[in-house]
């Protein structure tokens, strides 16, 4: 693999300031958040008062932890403008996430916000190694969701060539990729998968293309899933995480020379991790749900926002700012299957190390009576292997579940190609509990 880290004279200077400096610059930057939601969110006004709490109390970068929590469900009840900061008139775009369940939940940018977008995630880009010159082709989905256009105005803010190819229609990625010599690959690690099929199924050497990175996220996935893509094609796979409420792709982007987590872009987003069981603020380096507030957001303020997410902080190394540890789920897609806690990733990572199986699966949960069951549906990687070479894997596979997770789980290998396709975010977990 090529060496693409960037120069370090073409870093923002924010990028290698002194953690002085940028504490400095963060302070300021959340004492205008706060007063700007307070004076112009009637919301937020409710709830520091409710609180007993004033944005002026805020003299440290600590005294965050004075102000209330925001929630996804209360993005949903004030659905859709009501959290916004400035008159619709001020609104450039909006976007949405569809949730899983009732509305969606709207978020929307000023001018201002989408400027700011486009060079947090240029910085993400040249982070990843890429730069100006480089064909960028985004197979995030375009739309309401945040991957595809955000992908796409951080690219061309680095003097990028932009593809937009956004997610579906495989073989025409495959196509593109190759005649358009892209360099740099943005897209869901999942989606990615499939494109990989898709070049083994046309007969092409997934190597044999001019991509040097990929940069992927939107949804977990692991260390050993970036090894596996890393070698099949021959390229960088770094990670990049992002929510819509905060501003969409862009929070946080490993950098390519290190790959050790995710740096933080704490000059714009500012990072908290808490006990998620009683809300108090832990100290970095120990693991709970990451909260963000927003420091320069102008339509859509967010303040201490629970993402859900786990994770916890580590000091910057490439960079000045602080690292988040790949995240490895969200508090939402636990398992507890017999009392145990299981995430998606870490069958993902027993799977991987099976060498029959591809990494494609889902996770089926049942309940018989009180107790739930786990099902794993995977799929060998060859055409070739027989009945018994299937069943010898998922034995391989339910065995490490159990020695390394602790949970029985049933295993179900079918031939290559039988687990659902991801064209976007994969789904993971298929719940019939509430059925049974
Ligand atoms: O997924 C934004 C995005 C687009 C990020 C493209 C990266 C690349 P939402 O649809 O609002 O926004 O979903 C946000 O996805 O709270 C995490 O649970 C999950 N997620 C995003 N990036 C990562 C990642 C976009 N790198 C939710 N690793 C977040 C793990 C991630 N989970």
């Amino acid at each position: 693999m090529q060496d693409i880290a960037p120069k370090r004279e073409d870093l923002d200077p924010i990028e290698r300031a002194s953690r002085d400096e940028l504490e400095a610059l963060q302070l300021k930057r959340l004492k205008w958040s706060l007063g700007h939601a307070f004076e112009n969110s009637p919301v937020y006004r409710k709830k520091f008062e409710d609180a007993a709490v004033h944005p002026d109390d805020v003299s440290s970068l600590a005294d965050l932890a004075r102000l209330p929590f925001t929630r996804k469900a209360e993005l949903r009840e004030n659905y859709p403008f009501g959290m916004f900061a400035v008159p619709r008139e001020k609104l450039a775009r909006v976007h949405a996430s569809s949730g899983t369940t009732g509305k969606p939940t709207v978020v929307g940018y000023t001018k201002n916000d989408i400027d700011v977008w486009a060079e947090v995630m240029a910085r993400s880009i040249r982070a990843s190694g890429g730069r100006a010159g480089d064909v960028v082709h985004v197979a995030y989905g375009y739309g309401l969701f945040t991957g595809g256009l955000g992908a796409h105005y951080g690219a061309e803010r680095l003097g990028c060539t932009v593809v937009p190819a956004s997610g579906g229609m495989t073989e025409r990625q495959v196509t593109l990729i190759r005649d358009f010599g892209a360099q740099v690959i943005m897209v869901t690690p999942s989606y990615m998968l499939s494109i990989l099929d898709e070049f083994r199924e046309q007969g092409l050497d997934p190597k044999d293309t001019q991509l040097k990175v990929g940069i992927f996220g939107a949804e977990p996935w692991t260390g050993s899933m970036r090894t596996e893509i890393e070698e099949a094609f021959g390229i960088h796979a770094v990670d990049i995480y992002g929510l819509s409420e905060i501003i969409g792709p862009g929070v946080a982007n490993e950098c390519v020379e290190t790959k050790d987590g995710l740096h933080i872009w704490e000059d714009h987003f500012f990072p908290e991790v808490i006990d998620p069981a009683t809300g108090a603020v832990l100290p970095d380096g120990e693991r709970g749900e990451l909260v963000l507030t927003s420091l320069t957001k102008e339509a859509f303020p967010v303040i201490r926002y629970r993402t859900g997410d786990l994770t916890r902080l580590l000091p910057g190394t490439a960079r000045t700012m602080r690292r988040m540890e790949k995240v490895t789920g969200r508090s939402d897609d636990m398992m507890i299957v017999r009392g145990v806690n299981v995430f998606p990733t870490q069958i993902e990572e027993q799977i991987l190390k099976c060498e029959g199986l591809a990494p494609h699966y889902q996770i089926e949960l049942t309940r018989y009576g009180r107790m739930d069951n786990m099902t794993v549906l995977s799929e060998a990687v060859s055409d070739a292997a027989s009945k018994e070479a299937r069943e010898a894997s998922g034995a391989e596979l339910a065995h490490h579940i159990k020695s390394v997770i602790g949970v029985t789980a049933a295993v179900r290998v079918g031939e290559p190609g039988s687990v659902e396709r991801s064209q976007g975010k994969a789904r993971r977990i298929i719940d019939k509990r509430s059925a049974g």
